[in-house]
């Protein structure tokens, strides 16, 4: 029986994860649910963004459905991001992000694409510093420096997701997006990795080509042909930044799914934020939670009729209904459209 940790959050993470979660309940009717603290609103109450309870039942789970969190506007002692907590705490290594055409919200038809970002390191390894010199004031830094990292065994392990993600799904062509022409130590370690997993693996990618791309370049793509592209792996950051671009052409951030996935359990998450500004309206929209969910049952729970389901509600409930709204009547839309 599969079992899921859901980690409502703060705003209106509060309102798109229950909606998620009752599609996901009528997909995979004996689902087990246990819920769990995060976030800002969590920190006020407990003084940790991330409990260890929590961390305690996601990897009990082995899955977990996150929604948002708030993160103060100014820096608030012994407060850390509790997205970027969970996945260093439980090595979540791999963060998925497909984006493809959805009826009546893509700008364009014809896009499915997914991205494969590393998430552990590059310029998120939080080592971030202040250069002082001899009797100088905080106030007055001259030079702050961040170590952008990339390692062997992290850049193995994203290839090989990368490589797995390709075979399970049937892609073709994987673009290896890095800035080796400036970056050659480390971006060229991130691409020598990446094509030594598919040239090793040569028999089960089969039939896949490799490129790769300077991240600038990918860019342009991004704008001007997203066509060209279907499976990109990327540093973390590249990931990230390109990861909100490819959004807009799956119609914005309110379709954007993603699955923070390691080899031992996987947060799904929504790529929105806890948008403050709608919370407790009801007016949220739940699709990019509901398709989060949907990578949850393909990804971890091998359930890939589930999550086909899942996301053929959605596309159904877009086409026929594309002017509802309300996050409940979504969610209620999505599960009668459920095939
Ligand atoms: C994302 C977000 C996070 C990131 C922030 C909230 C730390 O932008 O999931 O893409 O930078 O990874
Ligand atoms: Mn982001």
């Amino acid at each position: 029986m599969p079992q899921l940790c859901v980690i409502p959050g703060d705003g209106i993470g509060l309102e798109v994860v229950p909606a998620a979660t009752a599609v996901l309940q009528a997909a995979i009717p004996n689902l087990e649910i246990i819920e769990a603290e995060a976030g800002w609103t969590c920190f006020q109450k407990h003084g940790v963004s991330v409990p260890d309870s929590t961390l305690a039942t996601i990897r009990t789970c082995g899955a977990a459905l996150f929604g948002a969190v708030s993160s103060p506007s100014r820096k608030v002692a012994g407060y850390r991001s509790a997205i970027l907590t969970l996945r260093q705490e439980l090595d979540l290594y791999a963060n998925i992000r497909p984006v493809k055409s959805w009826p009546h919200v893509s700008p364009r038809p014809g896009i499915d694409m997914i991205i494969v970002r590393e998430n552990t390191e590059g310029l998120y390894s939080g080592r971030e510093r202040v250069e002082m010199g001899e009797g100088m004031q905080i106030d007055s830094v001259e030079t702050a420096v961040a170590e952008r990292v990339i390692t062997r065994r992290a850049s193995l392990r994203i290839g090989m997701r990368a490589l797995n993600i390709m075979q399970t799904l049937n892609r073709q062509k994987l673009t290896i997006v890095h800035k080796a022409n400036v970056l050659p130590l480390t971006d060229g370690l991130f691409r020598d990795c990446v094509r030594e997993i598919f040239t090793d693996a040569a028999q089960s990618s089969a039939g896949v080509t490799v490129d790769e791309l300077l991240v600038d370049v990918a860019a342009l793509k991004m704008v001007a042909e997203p066509e060209y592209f279907d499976v990109i792996v990327t540093t973390n950051l590249f990931g990230d930044i390109l990861s909100d671009a490819a959004a807009y052409w799956g119609g914005g951030l309110g379709l954007a799914p993603s699955l923070n996935w390691g080899e031992a359990c996987a947060v799904a998450e929504p790529v929105h934020g806890s948008a403050p500004d709608i919370a407790g309206q009801g007016i949220a929209n739940p699709m990019a939670a509901i398709l989060s969910a949907a990578l949850l049952a393909r990804s971890v729970w091998d359930l890939p009729e589930a999550a086909e389901a899942m996301e053929t509600a959605v596309a159904r409930v877009l086409t026929h209904q594309p002017h509802l709204r309300g996050t409940m009547a979504l969610a209620t839309a999505v599960i009668a459209a459920l095939p």
